[in-house]
């Protein structure tokens, strides 16, 4: 399949925006932008189309989807028993980096949940994904628009290096503004739990839901028989090819240690990059977990790009957005942890 290349450029953006949500009306798949990372859209109603999105990323078809909506009506179409302090969440998050889940309506196909009773729901914070849903008046499935199991995309040109070819079109609208998914949270337990986190922090979560929860599965390795909340968790994720390594410890002992590898590659900070004598990619500044957030996907590609065997990526601080950061990597290492 040729997939269609739609530019959002002053001149082609009305264009773009009608020509993708007639492809998506007329249940084909797009790679749209979001504030977070880029996803693959299909219409949440058509289970045909829907399963385009499954074949094309190679996904696991117990992995469920969220759905993109642009406006509160919208989400009372697709999920019920909405709590008030979900309300306040929206009030306060949305648009932004936050999926709530909820108990389902029948209004999105099954195949979008992977069978559960429940419903991910997210509103972008992104004009060009807003755009879209308003303009195709549906809500829109998009999981990250990558190959099942690779680094997440946060540029068009990431999803054009996994899926040309393999999908309707790409709308290219530059970089992520955020870089790491967005913080999921169910409500479908009580207290509410933090499922995978994101740019939306627990400490904010924390403000409206004094009592919610992070689940074990954010920071350790589910077993293999374990039931795990969000399915997602269980795979291993956002991994490059290359063997990964998660290091925790001092700037002077990353260097020391990485210093003495060979054929490897260390994944740093900007303050220590300067004692590294290995080929290094440097992903910020220690103390800006946002900028390492932003860089986390790109570094992991260019990681696969570098021809060396092994990563060393030293750990960042699990504070603010550094939780997610740290969550994504630990995956990406296979949780293999090296405490220096
Ligand atoms: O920022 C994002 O969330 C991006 C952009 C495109 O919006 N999307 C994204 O989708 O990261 P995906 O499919 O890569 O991750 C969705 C996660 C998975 O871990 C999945 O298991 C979980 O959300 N999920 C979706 N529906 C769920 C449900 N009903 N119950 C539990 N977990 C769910
Ligand atoms: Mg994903």
């Amino acid at each position: 399949m040729i997939t269609e290349k739609l530019k959002t450029d002053r001149e082609n953006y009305a264009g773009t925006v009608a020509r993708a949500a007639e492809i998506l009306k007329n249940g084909g798949t797009a790679a749209i932008p979001t504030e977070t990372v880029y996803g693959l859209a299909a219409s949440a109603c058509d289970a045909e189309a829907v399963k385009k999105i499954f074949a094309a990323k190679g996904r696991p078809q117990d992995n469920p989807l969220i759905v993109h909506i642009s406006n509160m009506e919208m989400l009372k179409r697709v999920a019920c028993d909405i709590p008030e302090s979900a309300i306040r969440c929206a009030e306060k998050f949305w648009p932004g980096p936050l999926t709530m889940i909820f108990k389902r309506t029948g209004y999105t196909a099954d195949s979008v949940s992977a069978g559960l009773d429940t419903v991910a729901v997210r509103m972008p914070n992104h004009k060009t994904a807003l755009d879209i849903i308003e303009k195709a008046d549906l809500p829109l499935a998009a999981p990250s628009a990558n190959t099942s199991g690779s680094p997440s995309p946060t540029t068009a040109l990431h999803v054009q290096a996994d899926l040309d070819g393999k999908i309707d079109a790409i709308v290219y609208d530059g970089e992520c503004a955020v870089g790491v998914e967005s913080t999921v949270i169910s409500f479908c337990c009580e207290p509410p739990r933090i499922l995978r986190p994101g740019a939306v922090t627990p400490e904010q979560l924390r403000e409206i839901i004094p009592d919610v929860t992070v689940d074990k599965a954010v920071l350790s390795k589910p077993r293999d028989d374990e039931r795990v909340a969000s399915p997602g968790m269980k795979y291993k994720h956002y991994a490059p090819k290359t063997d990964c390594f998660l290091v925790e410890g001092e700037s002077d002992a990353f260097a020391e240690f990485v210093n003495g590898q060979k054929n490897a590659v260390a994944v740093c900070f900007f303050e220590e990059s300067d004692g590294i004598k290995i080929h290094k990619l440097i992903y910020g500044k220690k103390s800006d977990e946002s900028t390492l957030a932003h860089e986390l996907f790109a570094v992991l590609r260019k990681v696969d790009r570098s021809g060396a065997d092994k990563a060393y990526i030293h750990a960042p601080s699990k504070k603010g957005v550094g939780l997610a950061v740290y969550n994504r990597l630990i995956r990406a290492a296979g949780f293999k942890v090296i405490k220096l």
